[in-house]
């Protein structure tokens, strides 16, 4: 039980609906505790119980997708007669067809979820062929959908048995022990020694064995992967919570992004594999991904079509994979992912592979999903991410993005030598000049002391401030659930002006001199219908909008390119204090999870 609750605990920022443990023993038999709430509220209900005990275990936090989060829809499910136990991550497309057949059979249900009918249906085939990994392979032949499953049977209470398609999963080797986890934060105290499952792989364990077999159960040589990082990099290390955090980390995560690939003021990747020859041919480039990450997509489309003078597409991936893209094997596919597992991007990578697409992952989460599958991976090093609301994985992105861009035109000879130079010299120094905006907070708590009750808040800015302005208004909407929206700001006068009235707070991003004056107008616009503006801009720009606006937020100057990443760290403090006013629990927002993986 202890190992279950503490690797729960640190896997609670995937899903906070509900909690649950299994443990088996050849004296109790299955014994299952859960409950709806976060992990805390399972500890009382155990705190109030007779110790579970046992040495073989399975635990879930849920995010919940069928069925409302409630004690009965809580994993861990069990059979009917309570032979087996499982914990489920992902979703069963064909539940309502098994639950109709397994209810002809006699069998009774007693939740709403679709993960049930895993349990249920073991447990029939395990009473037709008596060998419960016989049970495993017939079940997963009839399961449409995704799943990692954790698998407990009453008459092995050695054994744990695992399997996964397109839902994350691993193994953790320890001595005389092991694991299965969905990620390494949960067992990284135990071992550090792991190996990621592929699809269709099941694995069978006891505390000394660990058999990997595939789809048609022959033995797999598992490669073991040794994680390098410190169990410290997954704690609050004595902040409030991880969320500032992990913004006050963002210097030191770009200079693990930027220092090894920038040598005596030149781009190298050394890890890419890009040949050439596709270099030359490619003419077209999309940046796939969803949520912040899409709109590091945003950013990066400006800046490598000014970079690289092609066509340069951003899309959602829950979008692209239903929209007949235009990929062919002329096409520079970038999937742009924190935890390497969201499945909208994943799905969209296949797509785009299955379309002969060259698939380039900007990925955090070392050994992920998306990291595997892709062509070429280039890791962002910002360490693990546990707040929700993501903020270090999103400057690192940025970040590595920008230097593809340079990169590839440098290869390509299409970018001015000055222009690489100005870049390249900046980057050097963003991580210091990052630290002196962290250095300002007061500024955003004082704003946030001000403007934390307003219901309605709207970002507006032009080009990349316009993207840089869809980030602010998510991190605040994500964390703090007051009703925001970002706007182009030239977009204004066909329709959202109507929206802004007396007392509305506009954040006006005016981070680009070449756009000043446009900003400034905006910002008269909607000040003259009785909007108080906060406006973010440069030193550059600090006298003109010092006198208009009814706060300002200043950034040091920087390349253009490099502005949204000083820009966000305002924007990202704003939310988060704004949010602690409100109350908010700000590592785990309401109905979200951290990592993303159901359609
Ligand atoms: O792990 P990913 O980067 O693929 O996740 C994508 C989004 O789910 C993620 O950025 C989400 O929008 C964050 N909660 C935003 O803070």
């Amino acid at each position: 039980m202890p190992v279950l609750l503490d690797g729960l605990e640190r896997l609670e920022y995937r899903g906070y609906d509900s909690a649950g443990v299994a443990v088996v023993s050849a004296g109790e038999g299955l014994q299952i505790q859960k409950c709806k709430g976060r992990l805390r509220s399972l500890r009382d209900k155990l705190d109030s119980l007779p110790p579970l005990t046992g040495t073989t275990g399975i635990g879930h936090t849920r995010w919940a997708t069928h069925g409302e989060p409630n004690d009965v829809n809580s994993h861990p499910h069990v059979s009917q007669n309570g032979r087996v136990a499982i914990v489920h991550n992902g979703i069963i497309e064909n539940y309502a067809e098994i639950k109709q057949f397994l209810l002809q059979q006699g069998v009774r249900f007693r939740s709403d979820t679709d993960s049930e009918v895993v349990a249920q249906l073991l447990e029939y085939c395990f009473d037709g062929c008596g060998d419960i990994l016989d049970a495993v392979y017939a079940v997963l032949e009839r399961l449409e959908g995704a799943y990692a499953l954790g698998i407990l049977c009453a008459d092995r209470p050695d054994v744990l048995i695992a399997a996964r398609k397109d839902a994350p999963l691993l193994l953790g080797y320890g001595d005389g022990e092991n694991f299965i986890a969905s990620d390494a934060t949960a067992i990284i105290r135990h071992t550090r020694r792991v190996a990621y499952m592929e699809d269709g792989e099941v694995a069978v364990l006891t505390a000394d064995s660990a058999a990997v077999f595939d789809a048609y159960r022959r033995p797999v040589e598992k490669q073991i992967h040794t994680i390098d990082w410190d169990v410290s990099a997954a704690e609050k290390g004595g902040y409030a919570h991880f969320m500032f955090k992990e913004i006050m980390e963002q210097p030191e995560a770009l200079r693990h992004t930027i220092s090894p690939r920038l040598k005596d003021g030149q781009i190298t990747f050394g890890e890419l594999r890009l040949a050439d020859d596709f270099l030359r041919r490619m003419h077209r480039i999309y940046l796939v991904a969803c949520g912040s990450s899409y709109h590091v997509g945003m950013l990066g489309k400006y800046n490598l079509e000014r970079f690289l003078r092609l066509p340069v597409e951003v899309c959602l991936a829950s979008e692209f994979r239903y929209s007949d893209p235009l990929v062919d094997e002329n096409t520079l596919v970038v999937v742009i992912s924190q935890s390497g597992e969201t499945l909208d991007s994943m799905a969209a990578l296949r797509e785009a592979k299955a379309r002969g697409g060259y698939i380039l992952s900007i990925v955090n989460v070392v050994g992920s999903s998306i990291a595997r599958e892709s062509d070429d991976v280039l890791y962002t090093w910002a360490g693990p991410e546990i707040a929700v609301a993501t903020t270090k994985a999103y400057s690192t992105q940025l970040a590595v993005l920008t230097m593809l861009g340079l990169y590839m035109a440098r290869r390509l000879g299409r970018v001015e030598e000055a222009e690489y130079a100005a870049v390249t010299a900046e980057l050097a120094v963003l991580p210091e000049k990052l630290e002196k905006v962290l250095a300002c907070t007061d500024a955003c708590q004082y704003l946030a002391s001000l403007y934390f009750n307003r219901e309605h808040v709207f970002f507006i800015g032009r080009n990349l401030d316009y993207a840089l302005g869809l980030e602010g208004s998510l991190k605040l909407k994500e964390i703090s659930y007051i009703h925001s929206e970002s706007y182009a700001a030239g977009e204004l006068k066909h329709g959202t002006i109507s929206l802004i009235e007396p007392g509305t707070l506009v954040v006006a991003l005016a981070t680009y001199e070449k756009l000043l004056d446009k900003a400034v107008s905006n910002i008269v616009e909607v000040k003259a219908r009785g909007a108080e503006v906060v406006a973010l801009t440069t030193e550059s720009g600090r006298e003109r909008l010092e006198q208009l606006a009814t706060h300002t937020l200043v950034i040091p100057d920087t390349h253009p390119v490099l502005r949204p990443n000083l820009g966000v760290a305002p924007l990202q403090l704003l939310a988060y204090y704004i949010a602690l006013h409100r109350g908010c629990d700000i590592d785990k927002p309401r109905n979200l999870a951290k990592s993303v993986t159901v359609e």
